[in-house]
Order: structure tokens, then C-alpha cells, then sequence
């Protein structure tokens, strides 16, 4: 499929799906979501991948949603098309994982969207911010919701009520990301990380997704009991057979997600 905002490759059961809006620092805009939400459901359906990487260019991730286009919104417009909802759903219903791979700029809209991946790999030169409040708003995909269950009420606050920006260094020290590296080795820690996906079961990553976001949704007890019965449930699939077959047999396990 060709898109006008994305560049989408795949290459060994990976689909990387680049924000291509150079012009504008990625911006968000609505043919950017839309075609995101597009892409991500057709490498949800499409049996070769098994894993995904969201990525943007050197100099931005994205810098946040189009603030030209919002700009010329009025509130009845962004409250009865529901402004960024369905697109935001289709992010977060994407059942295989999806890595976001973070250099430069991540700002408001695109550090929530990076919020949304199942973890994010920063480069030494990832800069994350919601300086929604300069513009006389606050975030919109879940800045304050998801930032704070990163890092924490006091940095999550500091970030949203002064706008600043935090740097790799620190988003890894608070929890924000998972991995920091340099620049020009980026693309091929997220590579690597996803082909180490890519081998596993998919069925046994949707099932640590669920359980794990399930964490930030409910009671520790619930979740607990959830994560058990999904463990349990594991048993039944051929994946779980072939998984311990192979390591008592010293070899490597072949998963075919049945
Ligand atoms: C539209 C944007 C943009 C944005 C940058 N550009 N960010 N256009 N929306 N969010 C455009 C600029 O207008 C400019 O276009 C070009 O990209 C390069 O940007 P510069 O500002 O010249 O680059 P630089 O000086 O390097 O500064 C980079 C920056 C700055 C610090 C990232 O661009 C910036 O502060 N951008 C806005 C960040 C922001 O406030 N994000 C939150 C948006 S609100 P021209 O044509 O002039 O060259 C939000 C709400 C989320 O995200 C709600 C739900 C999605």
C-alpha cells in the first residue's frame, strides 16, 4: 500500500513504519493518523509479521500533533469527531508488539504515541516533552496518564506544567524507555529487538501484552489472578509443548503460533 505520510517496509517478519513528514517534524496530522491506523492494521493482518517498529527521522519522532491544522479547529469540530480517538483505538488494539524507536523530538502527540508502543528504544539524542500548556491546552492522547505511570506524579507534573523537555539520559533513568543508544545504531538495536520478538510464539507476546497492560488497568490481585489464568492457558497451545520440548532437547525451539 503507498501512503503519503509513512514509509512502510517489511523486512524478516518486522514491518518498520516511518512517520515521514520531514517538512514538518512529523507532525500529527489527520492523514498521518489515519494512514498509521491503516498500516497498523494491515501488518496486524498480515501473517509474515510478527512484530512492529514505529520509528521517525533522525531529527524528530514527532513533534507532536499539527498545531497549523489544529489550529483552525473549534470545539464543536474536535468534540463530535471525536479528534484522534479512532486512530489512538487502533494503536492501542494492536494485539503484536510494537516497538517505538525514538531519536530526536517526541513531543506531545509524539511522545504519547510512543507512550502507546510497548517500549520505546531511545537515541542519545531523543528529547520527550507535552508542552501542550504553550499552546494553551493539555494533552490529548494520554500525556497525563501515561507520563505519570512512567515516571512517576512529580516529574510527570514538572513536565506537563513547565513544557520542558527531558533527555535520554534521563527518560532511561526515569523509567520512560527502555534502552538508550547511540544515533547511527538505532534503527539496529530496534531490528535486533524485534527479530528477538519475531522468534518467539506470536501468541505468546499478544498473551504478555495483555497481561502487562493489564497491570496499569487494574487491582494488583485481579491482574495477578489474570496473569495466572492466562499462564494456564498457555498449556493448551502447541507453542507451549514445542517451547519446553526444545530446551530439554538442547535445541532451538520452532514456534508455528498454534
Ligand atoms: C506543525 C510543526 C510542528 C507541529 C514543528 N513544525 N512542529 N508544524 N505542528 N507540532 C514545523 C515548524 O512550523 C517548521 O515549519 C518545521 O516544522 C521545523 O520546525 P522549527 O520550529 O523550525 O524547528 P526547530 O527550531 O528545530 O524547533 C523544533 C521544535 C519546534 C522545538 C520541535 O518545532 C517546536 O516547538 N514544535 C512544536 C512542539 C509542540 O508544541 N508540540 C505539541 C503540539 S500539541 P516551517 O514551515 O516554519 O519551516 C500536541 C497535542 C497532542 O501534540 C494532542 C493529541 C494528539
Amino acid at each position: 500500500m503507498a501512503y503519503n505520510t509513512l514509509i512502510v517496509e517489511i523486512e524478516d517478519h518486522v514491518a518498520l513504519i516511518r512517520l515521514n513528514r520531514p517538512d514538518a517534524l512529523n507532525a500529527l496530522n489527520t492523514e498521518l493518523l489515519g494512514e498509521l491506523a491503516k498500516a497498523l492494521r494491515s501488518a496486524e493482518e498480515n501473517e509474515k509479521v510478527r512484530c512492529i517498529i514505529l520509528t521517525g527521522s533522525e531529527k524528530a519522532f514527532a513533534a507532536g500533533a499539527d498545531i497549523k491544522e489544529m489550529s483552525e479547529k473549534t470545539f464543536v469540530e474536535v468534540f463530535s469527531s471525536d479528534l484522534f480517538g479512532p486512530e489512538v483505538e487502533r494503536l492501542l488494539n494492536c494485539r503484536k508488539p510494537i516497538i517505538a524507536a525514538v531519536s530526536g523530538y517526541a513531543l506531545g502527540g509524539g511522545c504519547e504515541i510512543a507512550m502507546m508502543c510497548d517500549f520505546i528504544i531511545a537515541s542519545e539524542t531523543a528529547k520527550f516533552g507535552q508542552p501542550e500548556i504553550n499552546l494553551g491546552v493539555v494533552a490529548g492522547i494520554g500525556g497525563t496518564q501515561r507520563l505519570t505511570r512512567f515516571v512517576g506524579k512529580s516529574k510527570a507534573m514538572d513536565m506537563h506544567l513547565t513544557g520542558r523537555f527531558m533527555d535520554a539520559e534521563e527518560a532511561e533513568r526515569s523509567g520512560l524507555v527502555s534502552r538508550v543508544v547511540p544515533t547511527k545504531k538505532l534503527m539496529e538495536e530496534a531490528m535486533g529487538a524485534a527479530q528477538k520478538i519475531a522468534e518467539k510464539s506470536v501468541l505468546t507476546s499478544m498473551a504478555v501484552k495483555e497481561a502487562v497492560n493489564r497491570s496499569y488497568e487494574t487491582t494488583l490481585r485481579e491482574g495477578l489472578l489474570f496473569e495466572r489464568r492466562l499462564f494456564h492457558a498457555m498449556f493448551a497451545t502447541e507453542d507451549q509443548t514445542e517451547g519446553m520440548g526444545a530446551f530439554l532437547e538442547k535445541r532451538e525451539p520452532q514456534f508455528r503460533d498454534k
